[in-house]
């Protein structure tokens, strides 16, 4: 990995052009030698790099904001579609990292992927109950009554209880908000044609109390640094 991407992927405090600058100043070691360039290659496995003398811990694992586009699966497996471990750019592929909780295929929107199975388990238990927010666009306008049906917890295809959902209308009467704290099978799409209404567009916009980056675009992938990751599994 380059130095400068390395560095400013731990310390989210210091951007590459800072480490860039730092270098310039002598102030960046790796295994004891003033580092030359900021862009050296370095095995972030066994390297040990200090900025001004202090050493950085090297985070073990990686956590990935993508922006699915419609089209793309979350799986891992080879297939007839592209997977989301296909779209990202090849410097984060590592093994084992994987899709923590899916999007259908035609869906958008915030995917989590990382390799910490530990917090990928915490995520995906159906105990975690982490919120999850769509924006959904409907195929008939929503119906005040909606916010309660959601609230009060819906029975979908002939008997599967839903925890209650938190429905928020938006001022296009086709569109609108929808936090699950619960992720079933086609679950929005399901909750929707229980009310007799069609999801015609949906995209995830926010896992736990982090929202999807509104400048990151279709396809897009940021990686998210140790402040926010505590994000993902709080409400
Ligand atoms: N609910 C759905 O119906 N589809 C998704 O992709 C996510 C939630």
């Amino acid at each position: 990995m380059r130095l400068d991407r390395f560095i400013s992927s731990q310390r989210t405090d210091l951007s590459r052009s800072d480490v860039k600058a730092l270098v310039k100043k002598g102030l960046v070691t790796v295994d004891g030698s003033k580092a030359k360039r900021a862009d050296m290659q370095i095995d972030e496995n066994t390297a040990s790099v200090a900025v001004g003398g202090e050493e950085i811990a090297y985070r073990q694992f990686l956590y990935l904001m993508l922006n699915k586009p419609q089209g793309v699966v979350c799986s891992t497996k080879e297939g007839a579609c592209p997977t989301v471990i296909d779209i990202i750019p090849e410097e984060y592929r590592r093994p084992g990292l994987f899709p923590a909780g899916r999007l259908d295929k035609d869906t958008e929107g915030f995917v989590l992927l990382t390799d910490d199975g530990q917090l990928a388990h915490k995520m995906l238990s159906p105990r975690s109950h982490v919120p999850k927010t769509y924006f959904v666009r409907l195929e008939h306008p929503w119906q005040p009554s909606y916010k309660d049906e959601f609230e009060r917890g819906m029975t979908i295809d002939g008997g599967e209880k839903c925890l209650p959902a938190e429905f928020a209308p938006l001022e296009n009467e086709n569109e609108c908000e929808l936090i699950l704290h619960e992720g079933k099978f086609h679950q929005v799409k399901r909750m929707f044609e229980a009310l007799g209404n069609k999801v015609v567009y949906l995209k995830r916009t926010k896992i736990g109390s982090l929202p999807l980056d509104e400048k990151l675009p279709l396809g897009g992938v940021l990686e998210i640094m140790h402040k926010d990751v505590e994000r993902l599994h709080t409400h």
